[in-house]
Parts: structure tokens; sequence; C-alpha cells
């Protein structure tokens, strides 16, 4: 689908579908212009009470032939003073759905006070809203249905550069739903690495990449581990894109499929874990936005890929091993093995780039899902600046997070038997099990600001949201991109 802007005045513009977005209790010149053209439909419907413009309400009318537009969506914007940009990704994307429910192939947008901001909010909602994964369809293929462009009606300035932004912005996004979304032996360490030269590549910007031997010689065994009881060798890959002095590093984690290892999920448990990569893929779609928008800031993007398998040279819960910077870890659940590949990915990145700040992402716990449901990412670290600033980028694009405390209380938890640290505590059905992962972590960064984002809830979620479909998200793109354009 492409994203145009017209100025056009709304009542001159032709297309199958018109959406008019309207404040409650508010009727602007450009929607009285139509209502004449409609010999007054639009006051009737709204003196008679049948359309008020209470948030996501709607109403379509039928043009027959009296307007450009063959048919008119009024949607609701809810009240003025309560309105925020999120209410209008949200109606875009209802746009959307509406003109593709209707076979619409155009389709058009019309607010009266457009600005760069809101052009950009429109744009993300109606390409996100407008997503689908059809990759592994092949029958009744022509009947998928689509909406082929999407016009903003409107004459203000600065909307350009909106919906170039919202463009570059929702594209990476959309990638990164395609990653998580493909099934696992499709994306495979090896294959994601393919795709993180390919970004690489088009983006011109720096990529490192340590293999099993590689890392053999650094002492990642805790990475290593990981990998152990699968036939795919892993990866760690660090993008890198220079573009000022402050640097911040980005890691992700790349768990290709979670099988659980010998401590094997439940049925119930593994379906969905071909997203388990979802916080490398974030990583990988910010850099492409990055590398697009071009910020004044150096930034690293560090992917820990690998599966986690229960193959015969897999490792043993009981087992210890050697981490990166040192620190012996005592492997009592083979099943939390995201700390474990992260681990060895933020102390390299801290030794190796020393960032002005590190934020890691990963779909980690089961226990975030419990607490925050899909609705809000867990958020934890080590500097509350940083956590304000990662919560600021929130509000604006609307991407939940929730801080949660790591308290020293919480690192005693932790504490290992025979080795230094466990990676997960014996007694792990009581505990806090976000907490800990992140208290795990925390290890291993020493100096350096750092943030933890809990993604397990957000990356991929069972019901359809207006502009989330279901299944991958894509969450978290928005979020650090805008992070990194306000840092
Ligand atoms: N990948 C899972 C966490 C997860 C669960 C992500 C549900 C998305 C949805 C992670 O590797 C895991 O299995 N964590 C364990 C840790 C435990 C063994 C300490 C968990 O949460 O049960
Ligand atoms: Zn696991
Ligand atoms: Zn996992």
């Amino acid at each position: 689908m492409k994203v145009h802007i017209n100025s056009k005045k709304p009542h001159t513009f032709s297309t199958e579908l018109l959406t008019i977005a309207v404040y409650e209790k508010e009727i602007n010149k450009e929607t009285l212009n139509i209502d004449k053209m409609l010999h007054g439909t639009i006051t009737k419907i709204i003196k008679t009470k049948k359309f008020k413009g209470e948030f996501c309400e709607s109403y379509i009318i039928t043009t027959h032939g009296k307007l450009m537009a063959e048919s008119i969506l009024l949607l609701g914007l809810g009240k003025r003073k309560e309105f925020d940009n999120d209410k209008l990704r949200k109606i875009a994307a209802i746009s959307v759905k509406t003109a593709k429910s209707k076979n619409s192939k155009t389709m058009g947008f019309f607010i009266s006070d457009l600005d760069e901001n809101k052009a950009q909010a429109i744009t993300e909602g109606a390409l996100l809203g407008n997503y689908q994964f059809t990759k592994f369809k092949t029958i009744d293929k022509e009947k998928i249905k689509k909406v082929d462009s999407f016009t903003i009606v409107s004459s203000k300035s600065g909307a350009e550069k909106g919906v170039e932004t919202g463009k570059i912005i929702s594209e990476s996004v959309n990638y990164t739903r395609n990653l998580v979304n493909m099934p696992p032996s499709r994306l495979t360490p090896k294959e994601f690495l393919k795709e993180a030269k390919k970004i690489a590549h088009e983006g011109k910007l720096k990529i490192k990449i340590i293999d099993k031997n590689e890392m053999k010689k650094l002492g990642m065994n805790c990475f290593l581990a990981v990998s152990r009881g699968s036939s795919e060798e892993p990866y760690l890959v660090i993008l890198e894109y220079n573009g000022g002095k402050k640097k911040v590093a980005l890691a992700g984690k790349g768990i290709t499929f979670d099988s659980g290892g010998l401590n094997l999920k439940p049925t119930g448990y593994m379906i969905d874990m071909k997203s388990d990569m979802g916080g490398a893929a974030t990583v990988l779609g910010t850099m492409k936005t990055i590398a697009k928008l071009k910020p004044k800031l150096h930034v690293i993007g560090a992917m820990a890929l690998s599966e986690n398998m229960p193959g015969q040279s897999a490792i043993k819960p009981g087992d210890v091993v050697k981490s990166y910077n040192g620190k012996t870890v005592e492997i009592n659940n083979t099943d939390a093995e995201g700390r474990l590949v992260l681990s060895d990915t933020l102390s390299y990145t801290e030794r190796q780039y020393n960032p002005d700040a590190i934020i890691d992402l990963a779909t980690l716990t089961g226990a975030c899902v419990v607490a925050l449901g899909n609705i809000a990412a867990g958020l934890m670290g080590s500097d509350e600046k940083l956590i304000k600033k990662i919560k600021s980028a929130s509000k604006i694009t609307s991407e939940k997070v929730w801080q949660l405390p790591l308290w020293v209380e919480y690192k005693e938890l932790i504490k290992g038997t025979i080795g230094d640290i466990v990676n997960a505590s014996r007694s792990r059905s009581m505990g806090p099990g976000t907490i800990t992962a992140a208290a795990f972590l925390n290890n291993f960064v020493e100096k350096t600001p750092w943030a933890h984002l809990d993604i397990a809830g957000t990356a991929f979620i069972p019901e359809e949201r207006e502009y989330e479909g279901k299944d991958a998200t894509g969450w978290g793109v928005r979020l650090l991109t805008q992070l990194i354009l306000d840092w």
C-alpha cells in the first residue's frame, strides 16, 4: 500500500472511501462543505445522535454520485481535550481495515488540524494496520483483500515530512514483524545473519560477526552453552552506525527457537517459541530505520543468535560454565537460556565499544506475561536517568513500559551454591522471575548505565489490536527509534 499526501479539498477528492476524522461535538468547515453536497446528511446524523464522534465510533454514508468520493466513513476521535496521537494511529488502522472489508482499493483520510506529528501517526496506523503475513498462503491468494493507495487529504505544511518519517518507521516495524512471524526452521541463526548482512549493506552499516570458533577463543561459554544442543551454529552479530559522539548500544535476544533444551517446554508453551528472537529482530529493525533517518548519534546493535535445543551435546541442568567476563554460572534450568546468550553479549558490547548506555530487549520471562499481560513491557535497569528517557519515548510511541524494582534483596536470590550465580533459582515457581532475570543480566554490565526491556508479552500477541495485528507486533522499533532521535 502506498501512502500519499494530496492538497485537494476533501469534497473534491476522488476515491472509493474517504475517512473524515471528527472530534466529539465539533464540525469543521470542510465537513460542512461535504455535508452541503450530501444535502445535509451529516448534520442530520449528528442531530439525531446516530453519530456523536465518540472515539472509534463509525458511520458509513454512500454518496450516490453527489461527491467525488464513493463513500464517506465518519470516524470519531473522541473529545479534543482527551486527544493523543495514538488515537490517530488506531483510527487510521480502522479506516484501512474498513476499506479492505468493502473491497476498496483506494482511500482518503481527512483531519482538519493536521500537522507533522499527526501525519506521522496516521501513516504509521495505516501501514501497520494494513500488515498481513501472507508469505506461505497459496490457496485463494487472489482473494486476500488489499488497499493499494491511502491518501491523506490536506494542504497543511510540514505534513509531508511526517508522512516520510512514518513510512520509514512502519516499513521497519513490518520488517521486524516478518522476521518474528517466520517459521523457526526458515529463520535459523544463519538466515537471520543473512538478513543482518542485507540491512548492513543497504544502510552502509559496519558489521562484525562473531561465530562459534571466535566465541570459543573469546571464552563466551554462556553463549556457547545454549547452542550446544542444536545443529545450528550460533552467531553474535553487531551492526554499527556512526553519526555522532554519544554512543548508545542496543542488544537483543535472538533465540530463533526455544524448545527449552533438556528442560523441555510442555506443548502449549512451545508453540509460539519461534518468536523468541523478537528482541534481536527489534534491534535489526531499529538499525534499518536509523540507517535511513541518520540521527547524530553512534548506535551499536548487537544480536545474540542461537537455537535452544535438547540435542545430544546439550548443556545439562547442574552444569557450571564460565562467562566471558569471568563469572561462573550454575545452569539450573536450560530453559533460562536468553539471559545466558545476553550475558556474554552485554559484557562483550560494554568492553569492546565502551558505550554511554546499553539497552537490551528480550522475550525473557513467562513471569512478565503473568505480571503485565500483552499490554506493557517490563522495564528494569541500573540508571534512573536512562529509565526516564525510555519512559518519555514510550509516551510518544504509545508502546507501554512498566518499571519493576531491582533492589539488592532481589540480587540475593540468584547467588550460586557451587558457582557465583545461578541462571534460575531452584524455587522459581515462587520467585519474582522477571526481576531475577534482570538481576542476572545486571552481573554482566559493570559500569555503563543499563536498561532492560522484557518484551515476552508484547512481541507476539494472541489477539488482533487496531494497528498491532495478531502474532508479531514489532514492539520496540518505534520506541527505540524515538529514544535515539530524542537522545
Ligand atoms: N523464551 C522464554 C520466555 C517466554 C515465555 C517468552 C513466554 C515469551 C512467552 C524463556 O526463555 C523462558 O523459558 N524463561 C523461563 C525462565 C525460567 C526457567 C527461570 C520462564 O519464564 O519460565
Ligand atoms: Zn527458555
Ligand atoms: Zn527463551
